[in-house]
């Protein structure tokens, strides 16, 4: 039975999810199932305008039919994938605002956190600033948005490849993109990876608020770009140099002609 913390509004019968075992996480206050529908960022960005939510809550879909990405990208995702987002408000966690900025590669850290457990053995790689691969292939992007009449309110989007194969993809997207089963053959189930996902988030956010996450620490541990040559598209620049990790604000520091600056935001690309 759901905890009476939590309240559940399924909208339609779940496939792959037990929700009154996600219902008993501590974190989470309400949970919005859907089977099929357009983007979870949207319905959270939509429902956290509503003054009497409760949060946390996290919409989820077994199919999402328009998933967005950063930019004007779209996030693709087959049926075994874990598509989600989670509405928080920082200041529970004691996040200051100046610490915003650091909740997507927060985040990043917890995923890398959860494919530690799930995916233990294969190489785990951080692509600054929100991006996750596994065995060098892209698995996980997060997408952090904010609630436009709400400055107190955060959407975390979080598309995860867990059990949906990619060995019948075309041959392109087989060379950038993966899941967790096409690397060990384990088929997880997806409660148990949302569970563990959203533990991993809760701990790391909760680091984060108290000033003890080893932002900068863990994050060059798996970072894939740290020693290489790369290039950043800011706007309508784009800048060249060498990527010497992040700094405790999470900027990108790329070392250009022996002078090393801080980069907030862009699409950077090994060169
Ligand atoms: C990226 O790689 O550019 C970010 C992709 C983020 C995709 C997730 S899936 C769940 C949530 N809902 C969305 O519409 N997007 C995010």
């Amino acid at each position: 039975m759901p905890l009476p913390h939590c309240r559940i509004v399924a909208h339609q019968t779940p496939r792959w999810f037990d929700l009154n075992q996600l219902a008993r996480l501590s974190l989470i206050r309400r949970i919005e199932f859907y089977q099929t529908t357009g983007s979870t960022n949207d319905i959270a960005l939509q429902l956290g305008r509503d003054d009497n939510l409760n949060s946390p809550l996290l919409v989820i879909a077994e199919e999402q039919a328009g998933g967005r990405g950063r930019g004007s990208n779209r996030w693709w995702a087959k049926d075994g994938s874990l598509t989600f987002s989670l509405l928080i408000e920082p200041p529970a966690f004691n996040i200051q605002a100046n610490q915003w900025p650091l909740i997507s590669l927060t985040t990043a850290i917890a995923v890398a956190d959860t494919l530690g457990h799930c995916a233990g053995g294969c190489p785990i790689g951080l692509k600054w600033p929100n991006d996750l691969q596994l065995n060098h292939k892209k698995v996980c992007g997060i997408l952090v948005e904010t609630v436009k009449s709400r400055s107190d309110r955060i959407v975390i989007g979080i598309g995860l490849n867990v059990r949906n194969s990619f060995a019948d993809a075309p041959f392109e997207l087989r060379q950038i993109a993966t899941s967790i089963v096409d690397e060990t053959g384990f088929e997880w189930g997806l409660t148990e990876v949302l569970g563990q996902l959203l533990q991993a988030l809760e701990d790391r956010l909760h680091e984060l608020g108290a000033g003890e996450l080893p932002l900068q620490a863990t994050w060059e541990r798996h970072c894939v770009l740290t020693g290489k040559n790369v290039s950043l598209e800011v706007a309508d620049r784009r800048v060249a140099g060498r990527c010497r990790g992040i700094n405790e604000h999470g900027a990108l520091l790329l070392e250009t002609n022996g002078d090393v600056q801080a980069w907030f935001g862009g699409i950077v690309r090994l060169e």
